[in-house]
């Protein structure tokens, strides 16, 4: 594994920051993003999270809402897979984001000076007590390309080590276990940012909570949606309704946020 990854990073890995998600809608439910418009002084970049083939085409393989504001991702969109053990320990940045207008690609690090104003880096998280939290994690990847294309930095937040290792893993595989039975599963993991604490390496602002929507189809089956947040007060993850989540986003974003917009909103 690792020599395929040798092999292979230089040629392949980018990812495109787009207008709006239309070149990477098969990764939300109904092709339909989340309903989410930022509040003010908040600027968000639409990325469709990519690799290059090996006939250079562009395979897409799931979606991010990146803050250059906040310098984290507010969520990651994917399919889920089938597990997938192993791990690329690269990570990468997205040129685009600090103003390069070519290539498109994900880059192990910017040669530019100004690579690093818009997003974090490496080198932010490199002596921070933080972890890398993946949104789309590893595990829920199926195949190499996703799997490598989970390891780049627009898909990660400061995380509490704690957590990250523990409780939210946990949730990780106890989702992995919840979708592998369904047809198809759409999944979006989010972050809530924690505006109150100090900003890691004086520029990135850290995580507070930790989201995720999963919404499981099945063949002549109604689709089941999930929903999970952590950590509790008592560190652990808690399974709530998809609108119950989104009333709590709603509440830290102060605007509304409609996570699965196509699916039915029954009113008490
Ligand atoms: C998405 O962006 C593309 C490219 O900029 C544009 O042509 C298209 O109209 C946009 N679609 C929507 C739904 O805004």
């Amino acid at each position: 594994m690792k020599h395929l990854v040798f092999l292979l990073l230089p040629f392949f890995t980018l990812s495109e920051v787009v207008d709006n998600f239309s070149k990477c809608s098969e990764f939300f439910l109904n092709n339909k993003p989340p309903e989410f418009t930022p509040a003010t002084g908040n600027t968000v970049k639409h990325i469709c999270q990519c690799l290059w083939g090996d006939k250079k085409q562009q395979i897409y393989l799931y979606a991010t809402l990146y803050s250059t504001t906040w310098k984290i991702p507010i969520y990651s969109a994917y399919v889920f897979g089938s597990p997938n053990i192993g791990r690329c320990d690269a990570w990468y940045i997205e040129p685009q984001l600090d103003g390069d207008t070519k290539p498109k690609c994900m880059q192990p690090k910017g040669k530019d000076k100004t690579i690093g104003t818009n997003q974090a880096l490496n080198c932010d998280y490199a002596d921070s007590d933080y972890d890398k939290g993946h949104l789309y994690p590893v595990l829920h990847t199926n195949n190499h390309l996703s799997m490598l294309a989970t390891s780049t930095l627009t898909n990660a937040a400061p995380q509490d080590p704690n957590f990250n290792q523990g409780s939210w893993l946990k949730n990780e595989r106890d989702v992995m276990k919840d979708l592998k039975s369904c047809d198809k599963a759409y999944v979006v993991t989010g972050v809530v940012p924690n505006l109150d604490e100090e900003k890691m390496n004086e520029k990135v602002t850290v995580s507070k909570y930790y989201w995720r929507a999963t919404c499981c189809q099945k063949k002549n089956q109604q689709d089941i949606q999930k929903a999970y947040y952590g950590p509790d007060n008592n560190d652990k993850v808690q399974e709530v309704t998809i609108l119950e989540l989104e009333e709590g986003l709603r509440g830290f974003f102060n605007v509304p946020f409609k996570i699965f917009p196509t699916i039915k909103r029954q009113r008490e």
